[in-house]
């Protein structure tokens, strides 16, 4: 899969544009057009819906981006959350230290009178075997000795920029969910285990940024923090590492429910040079991305750590208390730590396909209907018959109520449907002739429209008035396709 691809469709199409793209550009921001805000709106939904809403163990919450400045002293952010970063003193770019040289390089070979290559990563050049000691970029500065660098985003709250009211753009939405543990346990009465999961802008002044949505400066998580008492035993193993395994599966298991190949995915263990200060044990889920096995999602066991830190800095107690050992206990947290934009790409790489259609090319997304931006198009077979038009757009005015619904009769059916299978929109619904009939020849509308599945391609023939309940079964009840399909005669297409 080229990234290529999928980054000229997301443009072309209205899933992506590149930030404040009419000045140029702003570095690795991106927005969302029309049908990513809709994809991006889906995977939050039923992310929402199945790790809080349909759980008795879960709650949620919103905190706010901006913080007092002494929960990032107090998380270690201020300081550990750094990278050791390089410059280049001719062309002043700036790498990451522990990149450089996985980076192709620019060299200028004096055994070729000076002839420019880019010479592949961690390779010496075949003409004079000089290896790298340059910018890798433009092959002419030295670079610096590495220099720590915070990833937080400084601002100042309040009228005036002094030291006292400096505060940072939060870098994850974890730490608003710490600060609000004692708040979340008085309004709710919860006993552990419980959690609370958070979905939220952060944001991290990345050094090196890129591979489009998958690195960016401001980006969205889906965080749960799901505290548990260090002091129970389930199955003989300490209740916090059996928690740790079972959400690690989960969050495999749902990448995998709304579509994401097995294949693609795969677990990494973080060894311990690799760990997060916080960190008992961290397992990524990675995805097979095209340039290459990258993070989708961090799972990690953040113990006591977080809640210890904030009780120490903000002087009040945060543990809960158990009423059959009768002692106070600070929970140990399992951190699912997901972003939303690395799933939005994810899906939407594992969802592209080119496939041939009767001798011509057809690219399909073939998305999760829960996720798919569009789940009905309405498109009218004949443009010139008022009536049809007329019914097409009754029909959708009727079905978005219900569902995200468009109406498109800017060209000829078969590209009608090339356009909402290249954009993965779950059905289409054909009116034409026979709907609504030929008063100039006598004859009566049969009131039935065409339903097209996305995947198959197969249509069937459907009444108007048993439209809403086909639809619902298939977008609302999950219901298959051919199961649906068997009750209706097939439409010819
Ligand atoms: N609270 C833990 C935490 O923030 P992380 O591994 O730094 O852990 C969690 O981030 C997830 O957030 C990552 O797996 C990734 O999906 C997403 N993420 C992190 N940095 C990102 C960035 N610069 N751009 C896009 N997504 C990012």
């Amino acid at each position: 899969m080229n990234m290529d691809v999928i980054v000229s469709l997301g443009k072309r199409r209205g899933f992506i544009f590149q930030s404040s793209e009419i000045y140029g550009g702003t570095g690795s921001c991106w927005d969302y057009g029309p049908l990513g805000v809709e994809l991006s709106h889906n995977i939050k939904r039923v992310w929402w819906r199945d790790f809080v809403q349909r759980r008795a163990d879960m709650v949620g919450l919103d905190a706010s981006i901006l913080m007092h400045p002494t929960v990032w002293k107090a998380s270690g952010h201020v300081d550990n959350f750094t990278d050791p970063m390089v410059d280049c003193r001719e062309c002043k770019r700036r790498f990451r230290a522990d990149q450089v040289d996985a980076m192709p390089w620019v060299h200028y070979c004096e055994a070729t009178r000076g002839n420019k290559f880019v010479v592949p990563a961690g390779e010496a050049c075949t003409h004079c075997g000089a290896r790298r000691t340059l910018c890798p970029e433009c092959g002419k500065g030295t670079l610096t000795a590495p220099r720590q660098f915070n990833l937080m985003f400084k601002t100042f709250m309040g009228p005036v920029e002094e030291d006292a009211s400096v505060t940072y753009l939060r870098p994850e939405t974890a730490q608003g969910i710490f600060v609000n543990f004692d708040n979340v346990l008085q309004a709710t009465r919860r006993k552990l285990p419980f959690g609370i999961a958070q979905i939220g802008k952060a944001f991290r002044n990345e050094i090196t940024p890129g591979n489009f949505i998958f690195r960016t400066r401001e980006f969205e998580q889906m965080e749960i923090e799901y505290f548990v008492n260090p002091h129970d035993t389930i199955d003989g193993r300490p209740a916090d590492e059996q928690a740790h395994d079972v959400w690690i599966e989960a969050c495999r298991a749902w990448f995998t429910r709304y579509g994401l190949s097995p294949e693609h995915l795969r677990l990494h263990e973080h060894a311990g040079d690799e760990l997060a200060h916080y960190a008992k044990r961290t397992v990524d889920i990675l995805y097979h991305f095209p340039m290459g096995w990258s993070e989708l999602m961090g799972i990690a066991n953040r113990t006591d750590f977080d809640l210890k830190q904030h009780a120490k800095f903000s002087g009040k107690s945060l543990t809960w208390f158990d009423e059959e050992r009768k002692e106070h206990v600070v929970p140990y947290v399992i951190e699912p730590s997901a972003g939303v934009d690395r799933a939005l790409l994810a899906f939407l790489l594992d969802a592209y396909r080119e496939e041939e259609v009767r001798n011509e090319k057809r690219v399909v997304l073939r998305f999760h209907h829960e996720l798919a931006p569009v789940k009905i198009a309405v498109l009218p077979l004949l443009k010139k018959r008022g009536e049809i038009v007329a019914r097409g757009h009754a029909l959708r005015d009727r079905l978005a109520r219900r569902w995200v619904t468009v109406y498109d009769d800017t060209a000829a059916i078969g590209r009608l449907y090339r356009r909402q299978d290249e954009v993965g929109t779950s059905y289409c619904v054909t009116v034409d002739v026979k709907t609504v009939g030929d008063p100039e020849k006598g004859e009566a509308g049969d009131d039935k429209v065409t339903i097209r599945e996305r995947d198959s391609m197969e249509q069937i023939r459907v009444p108007i008035e048993a439209l809403d309940g086909v639809l619902a079964r298939l977008l609302d009840g999950g219901a298959a396709w051919g199961d649906v399909a068997r009750d209706f005669p097939r439409a010819e297409g």
